[in-house]
Formats: structure tokens, C-alpha cells, sequence
């Protein structure tokens, strides 16, 4: 059936584990990751229109200027391969509200991609099947097939390939993004700098998967793992103070997200976080967020 609006919200992910390979030939690098989908969402809003539109909000403290320009947005691309996939026109008036950073590590841009391929499939009514719309959201990004799924999932190949991973908790994070966003592209281009004999094989997961099964958040905090966080730490020395911070003001752990720069706090529960927050709040002049994870990949909130 297809509606007149639709609006949907996909999560921002943190990876719990980021194992990083040598690059493929390709020049992606192979991957064994650990996501987890967090409560800081997105929502994109598509209705009936009779040309192609895309406007994009953000909140004061996100930079604007980092988003990419008309007709390079991700949600171009992905209303194109969803048309075309159905031989039918891309038309659309679509919002996109943003919450998750623009260039932070958290895909965002992967996220808005996801919610487009789920509000368009509804307005248009065209019923893609879930292999299909997986396909399309491989083809977009590495994550953007995670952001469909949601909850806590393994991730190999360049990390495409999503697996759920059982997760029964419910773990608290305070997150702490940068103003100014880093490329992804960079960040990896660093991490082979400094790992010129990086094997083909990625680090696994075994540990954090562990730990994970254990649901004691200790051990999480322990099994935590990032390969491209020297990069980062590298093109970002003062992230390193944030994570100290934060894990002074009693953060289990801190980490990069990502590819960063928005670093992830692990907390023992929604005081802990509260309270870590609060503390960085006052003495890091920045915005600092509290989320909790898993939550539900790209699903509807609103159709009308
Ligand atoms: O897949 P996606 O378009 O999100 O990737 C953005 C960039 O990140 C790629 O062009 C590549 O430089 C880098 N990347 C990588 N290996 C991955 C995922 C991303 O090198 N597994």
C-alpha cells in the first residue's frame, strides 16, 4: 500500500569491535566487527511530490558546512537504485532531521540511507524484499546494510556481511562528538601508514563476543577494541584527553568511535552515564551525549 508521508528513523552505530586487515585489492580493507546500533537516530521523512527534493536539518552544534552538496547526498543515491530496481521515476520531497554527527564515526550517512530505502519502499509501495534492499544498501556502504538490521551484529567482508550477535542487555554509553567531522578515507589511509605489515586477516571478535555473552559490562569494558583508533589518535591527539576524562569523571571505558571522531564512553548504567556526563559537560565545553544500546535498526515511526 503505498501512503503520502513516511518517516522513518535509523540509529548511529558504535563498533564494539573494529578488527582491520590489509587493504583487499579493491583498496577496501577487510573487516571483523562487532556494531552495535544506539539510541542517537536519525529521521527521514519522505512525501508525495512530484519532482525530487532533499533538505537537511541539524541541530546548533553540528557543522553544516560538512554536509555533502545537492545530488551527493548518500539518499540521492539510494532513492536511484530503489527506482531503478522498480523501473519507476525517483519522486519524493524528503527531510532528513539529523541527530547523528556528520563525519563522526557513527554512519550516519549510513543511517539516512538505510531510513530512505524503508520510507520509499512504504510511499512508493512497492514491497522490495528484505534480500533486495540489503543488496542496495551493500552497494551504498559498508554499513548501511547494519543500519537495516540494528541491535548488535557481526560484521566481515568490508562490513557488509551482518550477522545478529544475541545481546540481552541494555549498555549505557556517553558519546562525545567533534565539531569538525574526519574522512574516513583518511583515517584508513593513516592506519595503513602505520601498519605496513597489517596481515590479511582481521583481528576476531572473540573476546568482545564473550563478553558480550557473559553480559557483565567489566568484561565489555576490558574486550573493547579498536584497530583504527592509533590512526585517528594520530590525525587527533586531543581526542586522547577526552577519553581520559572521561574515563577519569568514571567511564568504564572510553573509546574512538569508528573511524572517528566522536569518542564512545562505556558506564556502569543510566546513573554512571548521567553522572560522567554531567562531569565532561562542565569541563570539556562541548557537547556531550548520553544513548543506550541496542536499539532497532531503520523502522517506521510515522505514517500518514
Ligand atoms: O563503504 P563506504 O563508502 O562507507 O566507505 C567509505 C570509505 O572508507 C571507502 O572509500 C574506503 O576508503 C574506506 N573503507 C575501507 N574499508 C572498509 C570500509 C571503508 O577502506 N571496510
Amino acid at each position: 500500500m503505498s501512503r503520502s508521508s513516511v518517516t522513518v528513523r535509523a540509529p548511529a552505530k558504535i563498533n564494539l569491535h573494529l578488527g582491520v586487515g590489509a587493504p583487499r585489492a579493491d583498496g577496501y580493507h577487510p573487516l571483523h566487527t562487532v556494531y552495535q546500533a544506539v539510541g542517537l537516530c536519525d529521521d527521514v521523512t519522505v512525501s508525495r511530490s512530484p519532482g525530487w527534493t532533499l533538505g537537511v536539518t541539524v541541530p546548533d552544534w553540528m557543522d553544516e558546512g560538512a554536509l555533502p552538496g545537492p545530488g551527493d547526498n548518500i539518499v540521492d543515491r539510494a532513492a536511484r537504485l530503489l527506482a531503478d530496481l522498480h523501473g519507476i521515476e525517483p519522486k519524493a520531497e524528503v527531510r532528513i532531521a539529523k541527530s547523528i554527527p556528520v563525519a563522526g564515526g557513527m554512519a550516519g550517512g549510513s543511517a539516512d540511507a538505510a531510513a530512505a530505502l524503508v520510507a520509499l519502499d512504504r510511499l512508493w509501495g512497492v514491497d522490495t524484499t528484505d534480500d533486495d534492499l540489503l543488496r542496495i544498501a551493500a552497494q551504498l556502504g559498508s554499513d548501511v546494510p547494519f543500519a537495516l538490521h540494528g541491535g548488535t551484529a557481526a560484521g566481515t567482508g568490508r562490513g557488509e556481511v551482518v550477522e545478529p550477535v544475541q545481546d540481552d542487555q541494555t549498555w549505557w554509553w556517553v558519546l562525545v562528538p567533534s565539531r569538525v567531522g574526519l574522512s574516513t578515507p583518511a583515517v584508513y589511509a593513516r592506519f595503513d601508514e602505520l601498519n605496513p605489515g597489517a596481515s590479511s586477516e582481521p583481528p576476531a571478535p572473540s573476546d568482545l563476543l564473550d563478553a558480550i555473552a557473559s553480559g557483565g559490562v567489566h568484561q565489555l569494558a576490558e574486550a573493547l577494541h579498536n584497530d583504527l583508533q592509533p590512526a585517528t589518535l594520530d590525525l587527533r591527539p586531543e581526542l586522547a584527553d577526552v577519553i581520559d576524562a572521561g574515563e577519569q569523571a568514571g567511564a568504564l571505558r572510553g573509546l574512538v568511535s569508528g573511524s572517528g571522531p566522536t569518542v564512545a564512553l562505556l558506564c556502569d548504567g543510566v546513573d554512571d552515564a548521567r553522572a560522567v556526563a554531567g562531569a565532561l559537560g562542565e569541563s570539556h565545553h562541548g557537547v556531550v551525549l548520553v544513548a543506550n544500546g541496542p536499539v532497532a535498526g531503520a523502522h517506521v515511526v510515522t505514517y500518514a
